[in-house]
């Protein structure tokens, strides 16, 4: 091998020895008589020291090594005069006597420190660089260690580790699939998974009763922070359970990853119904670091004339703890805030409790001290506790209120990213009306089964039907989720036409699964984690992507190896496609 030792091991007691090391230039330090080196693997930097006195050519051409130049460096360790308690090689440098230069390297275009000075765009374009950055570097072993203890976790519990195909079939439900053309079946195309939902239920059926898989999927959906075309689940199935067996399983997989990861002994998760969730968080995906729930004032503001309260269908808010003696500046920004487009409220009402026990608020002609004193007492406020109130439609209301309660806690400093709070959210409805389209799609996917006692519904009442489904939920970011499912192959037939297939429609598309479904299909469930977010969470970031060793940009793009790209006329022959732009003019 190029090197004895990596860059990041050597110590005191390693005094007097003579070692290789190869690796690449941090920095060069030219200090006349002396020129330092730093030289870095992926383990961390060790000093190199080059004498004028002692070896001048060396020096020299020591003097002349560039930024990012890889060299193979033979020397001796030696204890450091001027130790650098920072870094664990920090003690030691090595006298080098020999050093050849392996590599050169430009100049590159952004510096490779823990705070780089290259843009998003260029540190995507130069990945190779960016990802010789500490920050990512760590991120990706975290990864590592994640996926390692995952499996270590799952193959405990007798989980089997099985691949499922990459090249499947296009379905219409869920996010847009990307398709894949075939050359051996002109006209057809096979769909890239969004995940592998159907293939695992159908390992249910062949019996092998505890799957998982560290998988690619891929979906051609419109790109956030916490989302990438391709990306990754650890995703799981089980046969003979039920929910409570498939909670208290996948409970156990976060315990350990808290555990072994982070060193955090987390206490069972907290279960709320997805009705709670939205009552008193506004969002399916609450975080429940912070308190600072939803109180809803319907019954105490009846009969003051503020039309604004008496026409909505919903009055509710929060109270900020301390914050009573906010400036009409700071109270003038909120109402700004909350009126954004992206927030959608029409005002903000306030109330403050003043430290003598009077109020203050933005309504004070419509009701009186007693009034607000009843509203404190819902809110459970104290003095100097601030409370803000929005009033609207139920749906648009929750939904600013939640903007609102994130804003309030990143102000008081309350989403501290070192603290974990996760919880199961439960009970979600079954479908979700479309209005634009008119129609119910399924809010988890079709093979999610109705609770038990909710089935009659289906007829009914669709929308009121409650899902055997459940999110996992960390610090509010939607970490997994998944479902027992429907094993029949008549409620799946029902499923489907609620959700507008017809029977052959259902049969063209699923007929597979429900065929499947009339061998002996045990009951089932699982759950499917997105690992890039639980990495992200767990490294304490909210974008995924440094978490990621080759992501995509905002547009989906891959800069680097500038990908989509065309293909040539030659290849889309032989697949037999033409090309043709949005207006069905045949591309040039
Ligand atoms: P679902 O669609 O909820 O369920 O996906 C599971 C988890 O995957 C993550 N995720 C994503 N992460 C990054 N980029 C994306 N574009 C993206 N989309 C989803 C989320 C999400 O919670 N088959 C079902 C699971 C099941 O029922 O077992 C499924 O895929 O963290």
């Amino acid at each position: 091998m190029l090197r004895t030792h990596t860059c990041g091991e050597l110590r005191l007691s390693d005094q007097g020895r003579k070692v290789t090391l190869s690796g690449w230039v941090q920095r060069s330090r030219d200090l006349g008589g002396m020129t330092f080196v730093d030289l870095r693997d992926r383990y961390g930097i060790t000093q190199l020291v080059f004498n004028m006195e002692t070896n001048a050519e060396l020096c020299e051409r020591a003097r002349k090594l560039g930024r990012e130049f890889v060299i193979q460096a033979e020397g001796t360790v030696e204890e450091r005069s001027n130790k650098n308690p920072n870094m664990p090689t920090g003690d030691v440098e090595i006298i080098v006597d020999r050093f050849v230069i392996l590599n050169e390297s430009k100049l590159p275009p952004f510096t490779i420190e823990d705070e780089t000075d290259g843009g998003e765009e260029l540190r995507m374009k130069y990945r190779y660089l960016d990802l010789r950055r500490n920050p990512v570097r760590k991120n990706l072993e975290l990864r590592h260690r994640m996926s390692i203890e995952t499996r270590k976790y799952l193959d405990s519990v007798n989980f089997i580790e099985i691949e499922t195909p990459y090249l499947i079939k296009s379905t219409p439900e869920g996010a847009r699939d990307f398709v894949v053309p075939s050359r051996m079946n002109q006209g057809q195309f096979y769909a890239l998974p969004q995940s592998p939902q159907t293939f695992k239920q159908l390992l249910m059926v062949a019996g092998y009763d505890r799957y998982y898989q560290i998988v690619k999927c891929f979906r051609d959906e419109d790109l956030r922070a916490d989302r990438q075309p391709e990306f990754t689940q650890i995703d799981c199935e089980m046969a003979f359970v039920t929910q409570d067996d498939v909670l208290n399983t996948f409970e156990g997989l976060a315990k350990h990853l808290f555990k072994v990861i982070k060193g955090l002994e987390v206490e069972d998760f907290p279960r709320i119904s997805y009705d709670d969730a939205m009552k008193y968080y506004g969002s399916d995906k609450p975080d429940i670091r912070f308190g600072m729930k939803f109180v809803e004032l319907n019954d105490l503001i009846k009969g003051s004339g503020f039309k604004v309260f008496e026409d909505a269908e919903l009055v509710a808010g929060i109270n900020a703890e301390g914050c009573g003696e906010y400036s009409r500046k700071q109270l003038d920004a909120l109402t700004d805030f909350v009126k954004k487009p992206q927030v959608g409220a029409k005002g903000l009402v306030y109330v403050k409790y003043n430290p003598d026990g009077s109020f203050k608020s933005s309504v004070d002609k419509f009701f009186d001290q007693d009034a607000l004193k009843k509203w404190a007492d819902a809110f459970n406020a104290k003095p100097g506790d601030l409370m803000l109130i929005l009033a609207g439609d139920i749906i648009a209301t929750r939904t600013a209120l939640n903007v609102l309660r994130i804003e309030m806690g990143n102000r008081l400093g309350l989403r501290d990213p070192n603290v974990y709070k996760p919880l199961w959210v439960v009970d979600f409805p079954l479908l979700e009306w479309d209005e634009e389209t008119r129609r119910f799609y399924a809010m988890h996917h079709p093979f999610t089964s109705p609770k038990t006692e909710d089935i009659p519904l289906l007829d009914t009442d669709p929308g009121k039907v409650r899902a055997n489904a459940y999110d996992m939920v960390i610090n509010g970011v939607e970490i997994g989720g998944g479902s027992i499912r429907i094993h029949n192959r008549e409620l799946q037939k029902k499923m489907f036409s609620v959700l507008g297939f017809s029977d052959e429609e259902a049969q063209d598309q699923f007929g597979f699964l429900m065929n499947a479904f009339e061998y002996g299909a045990p009951p089932h469930g699982g759950i499917a984690y997105g690992f890039d977010r639980w990495t992200a969470v767990f490294g304490g970031q909210e974008s995924i992507r440094d978490f990621i060793a080759f992501p995509k940009n905002n547009a989906g793009r891959d800069v680097m190896i500038d990908s989509p790209s065309r293909i040539s006329e030659e290849q889309l022959k032989e697949l037999g496609i033409r090309l043709v732009d949005k207006r069905g003019n045949k591309d040039q």
